[in-house]
């Protein structure tokens, strides 16, 4: 297994270019299921999650191909001659169940894996299952999978989501597009990724309103046609590069980073004492002052601050002026990058949902293992601020989520670099 050396100390300075986001094109693409003309994906992240639903669509007789170095994805749903999405795939990755809802709103059935648990939590598929009821859908769980039917087709209903969820909202949005009649859509996640998605659907056909707040209504139409779309700037991406000098110094631009991505994230980060300022080609950032202040900071839905940033803004307010609290509302176990950040000479208590981070002048470098996706960046963050030499292991989470993250930040003077497992 690979693993990254990062030697911390030194400003950054430079550019850093952010991609297309790993979420959005995670549900953009299964997208293409709903029709049988072609939909092309630009400015496609180069992610080992995204070949992962690659995989996946491609198990059902989609035909995806990789183009430009990754960034362009054709993709065609004209033979799906396969309707179920199978445990060894669907295991990897728990997005694997946004196939469902365009599977059954097209050809009327359909079989899927439920994803099972993960590091941050038990993460259920309840709320996507009981949204695709409200549409009329029939479900069984069996084997481990969910059986699917909906013999005459969907029919257009109301959803009421007793809370936000991101997936849900996409995977009832996407199965709305070809129900028969009007779907209402209440407490949807009003995530920048699900106005992507409507944008898509609505290039391919589909009759949406109210995307980007907590209703949206649907009109069904009887089928949807090709197009071409190009996939949302990453946000949590952003977020995390926007840490960087931050938590460093210097200054760097993020280029293709826009502030109303990052909102409620560029607030704490003013009460820190980080500027950021918009430019044309994107957001430049930088450290007014020495030392930072502790900021507190609660996860939330969009457009409150994300439970993606968590884990890089406790790495960054490891060594603030003062004691901060981090609250995450979101997952209930999302606190495993506290231990390895301890281990750095961090000083955080962590009880149930609460993080109590009380700032020391210096990290120390060390041996530090990734937990999760987000959880590996931070502790790179705080490996960068450190003093002397911290390796991170488990780097296969970092590949998830992160393009070419050793040279992004090399770019801009960091010294960093993979080492190769044996
Ligand atoms: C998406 C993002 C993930 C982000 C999360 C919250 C993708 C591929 N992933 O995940 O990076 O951290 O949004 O912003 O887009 N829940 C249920 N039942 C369900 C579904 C969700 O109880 O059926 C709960 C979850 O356990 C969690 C909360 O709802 O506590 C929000 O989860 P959700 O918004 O669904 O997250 P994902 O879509 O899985």
């Amino acid at each position: 297994m690979d693993s990254i050396l990062v030697s911390g100390g030194g400003e950054l300075n430079g550019q850093i270019p952010i991609a297309g986001a790993k979420n959005a094109c995670l549900t953009l693409m299964p997208a293409t299921l709903l029709s049988e003309e072609p939909l092309t994906l630009t400015n496609a992240p180069r992610l080992s999650d995204i070949k992962t639903m690659t995989e996946l669509l491609q198990s059902l007789g989609a035909e995806v191909t990789s183009l430009q170095d990754g960034q362009v994805l054709a993709m065609s749903s004209h033979d799906i001659n396969n309707h179920t999405a199978d445990y060894d795939i669907v295991r990897k990755m728990r997005a694997s169940i946004l196939v469902l809802g365009p599977m059954l709103a097209r050809d009327g059935h359909a079989v899927v894996s439920l994803p099972g648990g993960c590091a941050i939590g038990a993460r259920p598929v309840d709320l996507h299952l009981k949204a695709l009821e409200a549409l009329g859908a029939e479900l069984e769980l069996k084997d481990g999978y969910v059986h699917a039917k909906a013999p005459g087709g969907l029919k257009g209903g109301t959803v009421d989501f007793p809370l936000v969820s991101v997936g849900a909202t996409e995977n009832v949005l996407m199965a709305a597009t070809l129900a028969k009649g009007t779907t209402v859509i209440n407490n949807a996640a009003r995530e920048p990724e699900i106005v992507d998605l409507a944008d898509c659907l609505r290039k391919m056909g589909a009759q949406i309103d109210g995307d980007g707040t907590s209703t949206i209504t649907v009109q069904g139409v009887d089928r949807l046609h090709g197009a071409t779309h190009p996939v949302v700037t990453d946000r949590i991406e952003l977020g995390t590069y926007m840490l960087a000098p931050a938590i460093c110094g210097g200054e760097v631009e993020l280029l293709g980073g826009r502030l109303n991505l990052v909102g409620a994230f560029c607030e704490k980060l003013d009460a820190a004492g980080i500027s950021v300022e918009e430019t044309d080609r994107g957001l430049k950032v930088a450290r007014r002052s020495g030392r930072i202040s502790a900021v507190d900071v609660v996860t939330e839905p969009f457009p409150g601050f994300p439970t993606d940033l968590q884990a890089q803004m406790m790495a960054l307010l490891c060594t603030a002026d003062g004691t901060s609290v981090l609250e995450e509302k979101i997952f209930e176990n999302r606190f495993m990058h506290a231990p390895e950040l301890i281990r750095m000479g961090a000083q955080i208590d962590v009880h149930g949902g609460t993080a109590t981070v009380t700032g020391v002048d210096r990290l120390k470098g060390a041996p530090v293992m990734a937990t999760d996706l987000r959880a590996s960046v931070s502790l790179i963050l705080a490996g960068l601020a450190a003093e002397g030499e911290t390796v991170v292991s488990r780097v296969y989470h970092l590949d998830r989520g992160y393009e070419h993250v050793v040279g992004k930040l090399s770019g801009v003077g960091a010294k960093i670099e993979r080492i190769k497992g044996q």
